[in-house]
């Protein structure tokens, strides 16, 4: 069993923002930011107990957003994610009962890696489009740029530390067709209600994204 690819699934957008939400009327106003600024596809955490609730919030709320579930740490979540109508699913990590779990709910699935041998494991399980975490930390840029000749089937998603000023780094990868990160809805920002704030960080994203 395969299933359909996660890149189709974006709509050729290369910044994925990783949201920790625990109030849906305040995920929609985010949600309405971030579409606003140019970034439609989302990654609501299941990181608080009201994560599942903002995620449908967004989706049957906010016009143009697709709206995915990640931190999916058990594989109990991909029903979970299935049900609430994910678009698509993403875990900081790979194992055979995640991968299990994946396959059966039928949704696009970015599994984490963060080594040669995590994304061989991935392979065998049928993966080839990959999270990248944490990239800060596992070597970044120039990691992927050693990986790809050795993986030349794979394609990743760094997250973990991806900010603007470096966002053209990874994006400029052949082996990279997206970034995520939480630095699109600080939780400052979140907190005081500064959406415009977070319109212009997606708005100054994607610009950088188009550009890269
Ligand atoms: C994730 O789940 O992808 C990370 O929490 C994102 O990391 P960041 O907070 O450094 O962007």
């Amino acid at each position: 069993m395969t299933l359909p690819r996660i890149e189709p699934a974006l709509r050729g957008t290369r910044v994925i923002p990783v949201l920790v939400l625990d109030d849906p009327a305040q995920a929609v106003s985010i949600g309405r930011a971030l579409v606003a600024g140019g970034l439609p596809v989302l990654e609501v955490t299941l990181r608080t107990p009201r994560a599942l609730a903002c995620a449908e919030a967004i989706a049957a709320q906010v016009p143009g957003a697709i709206v995915g579930l990640g931190t999916l740490t058990r594989p109990e979540h991909f029903a979970q994610a299935r049900d609430a109508g994910a678009k698509f699913t993403v875990s900081p990590g790979l194992t055979d009962r995640l991968a299990q779990a994946a396959l059966a709910s039928g949704i696009p699935y970015l599994p984490g890696t963060a080594t040669v041998t995590e994304a061989l494991i991935a392979l065998e399980h049928g993966f080839s489009e990959l999270k990248f975490f944490p990239a800060s930390v596992a070597g970044g840029a120039p990691a992927l740029r050693g990986m790809a000749p050795l993986l030349p089937d794979v394609r990743f998603c760094p997250t973990g530390g991806v900010r603007a000023e470096i966002l053209r780094d990874y994006l400029s990868l052949s082996n990279v067709f997206a970034v995520g990160g939480t630095w699109l809805a600080p939780a400052e920002a979140v907190a005081q209600g500064r959406w415009d704030e977070i319109e212009r960080l997606a708005r100054e994203a994607a610009a950088l994204a188009a550009a890269a």
